[in-house]
């Protein structure tokens, strides 16, 4: 299931490399009393670790996520810590409306590439994060489709479902993603490539 896939894998997506760039790029951001916002949090498992990475910090945390089986997790694991989790759509228009104040973070991991519209994830992450405020994007990104069969442990069938994720897993370069969130009102600070089919964007909110 793929819950348990995003379970399983979590711990090598947010590795020392991950935590390098947050480090560099995000945490300038993380004021003594910072609100902190995860979109498409999935099982949640980001959230107790930027709570346990940074425990001096009064954060305010929150999450968005759409899939039933995701929310009954993270809502589970956002009780414990104290972090609020919202049953959203991020494909929608407007979906930060009911959403109130303003952040100094915001994050999302894995899930731009899933939006049929994701202009509609940064402009209302533009809405919510003050300016100077930073957003961390890190996704799948375009690459050969050579690189993507090499990837997989054993043999993929050349079928419908290999190109349907094909499609999915790389369809945006990181200077897509950066006219995007340009358009929304962020400027990008940094990029990083821990491989050809990912990256890692870091952005400061215009403006302030
Ligand atoms: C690949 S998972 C990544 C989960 C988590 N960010 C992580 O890295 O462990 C993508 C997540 O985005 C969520 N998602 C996809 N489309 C969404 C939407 N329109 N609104 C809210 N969440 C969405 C999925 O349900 C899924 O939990």
């Amino acid at each position: 299931m793929f819950h348990d896939v995003m379970v399983e894998t979590q711990i090598n997506r947010f590795s020392e490399e991950y935590w390098n760039f947050f480090t560099t790029w995000i945490a300038p951001a993380m004021v003594h009393d910072a609100r902190v916002i995860d979109l498409g949090t999935g099982p949640g498992g980001w959230l107790p670790m930027i709570k346990a990475k940074y425990p001096d910090v009064e954060m305010d945390l929150h999450a968005v996520e759409l899939v039933p089986v995701m929310l009954e997790t993270a809502r589970s694991t956002g009780e414990g810590i104290g972090a609020t989790v919202h049953d959203l759509d991020l494909s929608s228009p407007e979906w930060s409306d009911s959403i109130e104040g303003t952040f100094e973070i915001g994050h999302s991991s894995m899930v731009l590439h899933e939006l049929p519209n994701p202009f509609y994830l940064l402009e209302n992450a533009a809405r919510l994060i003050r300016p100077g405020g930073r957003l961390f994007i890190y996704d799948w990104c375009r690459h050969p489709l050579s690189e993507y069969l090499a990837r997989k442990e054993e043999e993929t069938p050349l079928d419908e479902d290999m190109f349907q994720h094909f499609s999915e897993h790389a369809r945006f370069s990181p200077d897509d993603v950066t006219l995007l969130a340009e358009r929304a009102g962020f400027r990008e600070l940094a990029r990083h490539q821990p491989d050809v089919a990912h990256v890692m964007l870091a952005y400061q909110r215009k403006g302030g």
